[in-house]
């Protein structure tokens, strides 16, 4: 028998992200590439059921120092809660794996210090799963921005809609506190700084901005203390049955007997401390001001992004779920001052992301693909668009503008701010 040249790898966060697009996704579509050789849960019943969806079998471990000293896996994926990232990436580059990350790269100034710090040490490689950058409309911007169509950038508006469905989940679950998410201006806000940081090719050196909890938490009408138990059920927009959809009942709510985790608590419980509502300014060190905004109680969920440059503007309005019907393509509209309009149409994707997905893992597993747009991000991206919503959070909570350099503070040697690659 040959050996096998697949990457073994290990998955840590058994929740959906981690059964879906890492693990039944994977396996279905990159099986030459990957094979699975471990699952690590906190919560063994969630990894059994995890593994009955992917269809494979492998073994299940709640303690991941030893998953590592056992299966000694090639490529570990973190798909765990934001805040605990960190540990899981730096234990995986110690024990000798390159690592996956999920989006937020992690939530704190010393975690990502901690990580970078890691990464040099043991010279393993992370990779951030940024799969808006791989969107098709993505990319195109990224093509008509480099080709200088509009001239220099100078100013963009961008704003990001959550609707009732997606926008309310944050608000049942860990999402809802900073401790654990860095608030949405980390958790979410990351996929939207990176996007930014990436188009513009620069750094976000100053940011200023407003969040408030207008809409959940103890703005709500009423509240109790999750779906299945609530005496509102009947009056409440919010209402969520978890046993009218399969995959929460079987990842979710059974396993929930052994932690506690529930995936429909309420969404105004008044404990809840992340803003809903917000809104940053932030100025690029290559002088771009942006104007950005999450909001996350819509009818509709997509966004608008318009880049403002000397000689014109690029647009695209962008949707994953709307209450009307959309053409099968997104358009981005390029305007050129003093020479018409140019509409391009970019077929629809199919895959989760605007089609990001797939092209990510095709990036990050297959061999061979090219990146001349730049869209296979590491650490230090993971690391920049982090520190964006950090310094948006505390600007909002401040009311002061924060400068990136100031909540770095010492670099430790990491030469972060000093390098764009
Ligand atoms: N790239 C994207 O667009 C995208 C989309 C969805 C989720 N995500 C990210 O994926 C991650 C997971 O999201 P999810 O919705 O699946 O979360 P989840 O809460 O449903 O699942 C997380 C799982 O991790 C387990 N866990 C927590 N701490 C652990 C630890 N220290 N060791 C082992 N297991 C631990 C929990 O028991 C849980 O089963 C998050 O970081 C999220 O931001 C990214």
């Amino acid at each position: 028998m040959q050996p096998s040249s697949r990457k073994r790898y290990a998955l840590v966060g058994a929740g959906n992200r981690g059964t879906t697009m890492w693990g039944k996704d994977l396996i279905g579509g990159w099986g030459n590439e990957v094979e699975l050789v471990a699952v690590c849960d906190l919560n063994r019943m969630r990894a059994e059921r995890a593994l009955e969806y992917i269809g494979v079998r492998a073994p299940i471990y709640t303690d991941f120092d030893e998953l590592l000293r056992v299966e000694r896996p090639d490529l570990v994926i973190v798909c765990t809660r934001d805040s605990t990232h960190d540990d899981l990436i730096v234990k995986a580059m110690e024990a000798g794996a390159n690592v996956i990350s999920e989006k937020p790269m992690t939530t704190t100034v010393d975690k990502i210090k901690r990580i970078l710090e890691a990464e040099k040490r043991t010279g393993k490689k992370l990779d951030v799963s940024f799969n808006y950058r791989f969107a098709p409309t993505a990319a195109k911007i990224k093509e008509l921005l480099n080709s200088g169509v509009i001239g220099e950038v100078t100013s963009v508006d961008f704003h990001w809609y959550l609707d009732t469905s997606h926008g309310a989940d944050y608000f049942r679950r860990w999402h809802a506190f900073v401790e654990n998410s860095g608030s949405l201006f980390v958790h979410k806000a990351t996929h939207h700084f990176d996007l930014l940081n990436w188009y513009l090719d620069s750094d976000p050196q100053t940011v200023s901005a407003f969040a408030d909890l207008k809409h959940y938490g103890r703005n709500g009408p009423f509240r109790g203390e999750r779906c299945r138990t609530c005496p509102h059920k009947g009056e409440c927009n919010y209402f969520l049955d978890i046993s009218k959809v399969p995959l929460l009942q079987s990842l979710y709510e059974d396993p929930s007997s052994e932690d506690g985790y529930v995936r429909d608590a309420c969404v105004f419980r008044e404990s809840i401390d992340i803003p809903d509502t917000m809104v940053a300014s932030i100025h690029y060190q290559n002088g771009v001001q942006v104007s950005y905004s999450l909001n996350t109680y819509m009818p509709i969920e997509g966004h608008h992004i318009a880049f403002n440059g000397h000689k014109g503007r690029i647009e695209l309005r962008q949707y994953e779920a709307q209450a009307w019907t959309m053409p099968p393509a997104d358009e981005i509209v390029v305007m050129k001052n003093f020479d018409g309009v140019e509409r391009i149409w970019v077929p629809y994707s199919s895959g989760g992301h605007y089609g990001g997905d797939d092209r990510l893992r095709n990036m990050l597993l297959k061999t061979g693909p090219n990146d001349e747009l730049r869209q296979r991000a590491g650490s230090r991206a993971g690391a920049m668009s982090v520190l964006c919503g950090i310094a948006a959070l505390k600007s909002s909570r401040t009311g002061t503008p924060v400068s990136i350099a100031d909540i770095w503070g010492d670099d430790n040697g990491l030469n972060l701010l000093d390098t764009r690659p």
